[in-house]
C-alpha cells in the first residue's frame, strides 16, 4: 500500500447495458470491485469485454444502468452531471490512446493548459514534473517534434499537473512499441505513491508493476490477478488474449 490516503473507488454490482431497439446488449454485468488508493491497477480482457466501460463507471464518466460506482462517499449516480465533472475535473486525470495535444503548443505549454491558471507556479510545477521524468529536453518542442512515445508522457505529465487522486489511462501504449510502451507506463507507475492509478491495456507486459490487475470477460470481472499469475496461469492468458503483433 502507498502512503497516499485517498478514497477507494468502488462499484456494486454495476451492470451498463446499451439498448439498442428491442436488443439490449451488457457491456458491464454485475460487477463489484474496490480500488484501494494510491495502488496501481491493470484492467485486461479481450476486445469488447467491458474494459473501457468499467473505466468510465468507475470515474464517473457513464452511470451504470443498475448497481452502483463512488468514489469514496460520492455516489455518482446520486448526484447532478455538473457536480460529477466538477469532481472529475478537481479530482481526477485522464490518459487516452491517443495524445491529444495542440500541435501550435510546445510540450511545456500543452502541460500548463490543463493548471487552473497558467501562471508562473503552474509553469514551474509543468517544468519541475519534466525534469522528474528526465524529459526536460522536450519543454520547448512542438508535438510535431516529438515521437509518438514522447507526446505519450507529455500527455501523462498533463494529467498529473492538477495532483489528481487518480489517474485513468485506457490503453495508453496501444500506439506504441514496447520500449515506448513501458517509458509510459514507468511514468505512470511512478505517480502511485500520490494517487491511485488505473490502466487498460491488452498487453500484459504494460502491467507487469501493477499491484493487483482485474480480467474482464463479456462484462463480467471474471479474475482479480497479481501480475505474475498472468503469465503462468494458461486460463488468464485465454481471457486476456494474445496482444497484437506489431
Ligand atoms: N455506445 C455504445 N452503444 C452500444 N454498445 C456499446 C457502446 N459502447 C460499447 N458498447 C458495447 O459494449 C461492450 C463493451 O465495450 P467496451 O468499449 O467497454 O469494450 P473494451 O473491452 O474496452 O474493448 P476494446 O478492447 O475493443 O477497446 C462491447 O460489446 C461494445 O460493443
Ligand atoms: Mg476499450
Amino acid at each position: 500500500m502507498g502512503k497516499f490516503d485517498g478514497d477507494a473507488l468502488a462499484c456494486e454490482a454495476a451492470s451498463l447495458a446499451y439498448t439498442d431497439g428491442e436488443r439490449t446488449n451488457y457491456a458491464l454485468r454485475d460487477v463489484t470491485t474496490t480500488l484501494a488508493p494510491g495502488r496501481f491497477y491493470g484492467i485486461m480482457g479481450p476486445s469488447g469485454s467491458g474494459k473501457s466501460s468499467l473505466l468510465y463507471v468507475l470515474s464517473g464518466l457513464k452511470k451504470p444502468t443498475q448497481g452502483s460506482a463512488r468514489f469514496g462517499a460520492f455516489v455518482y449516480d446520486r448526484h447532478a452531471d455538473a457536480d460529477v465533472t466538477r469532481l472529475r475535473r478537481e479530482k481526477f486525470g485522464f490518459v487516452f490512446q491517443q495524445p491529444f495535444l495542440l500541435p501550435y503548443l510546445s510540450a511545456l505549454e500543452n502541460i500548463i493548459l490543463a493548471a487552473p491558471r497558467q501562471d508562473k507556479p503552474a509553469r514551474e510545477k509543468a517544468r519541475a514534473l519534466l525534469a522528474d521524468l528526465g524529459l526536460n529536453g522536450l519543454e520547448n518542442k512542438l508535438p510535431s517534434q516529438l515521437s509518438g512515445g514522447e507526446k505519450q508522457r507529455v500527455s501523462v505529465i498533463r494529467a498529473m499537473m492538477n495532483d489528481p487522486q487518480v489517474i485513468f489511462a485506457d490503453e495508453p501504449t496501444a500506439a506504441l512499441d514496447h520500449t515506448n510502451g513501458h517509458r509510459v507506463v514507468d511514468t505512470l507507475a511512478s505517480y502511485r505513491a500520490r494517487g491511485t492509478v488505473v490502466v487498460v491495456t491488452h498487453d500484459p507486459e504494460m502491467v507487469g508493476d501493477a499491484d493487483e490487475v482485474l480480467l474482464l470477460r463479456d462484462g463480467l470481472l471474471a479474475d482479480v490477478q497479481q501480475p505474475a499469475e498472468l503469465r503462468t496461469n494458461t486460463v488468464s492468458a485465454r481471457l486476456v488474449g494474445a496482444s497484437p503483433a506489431r
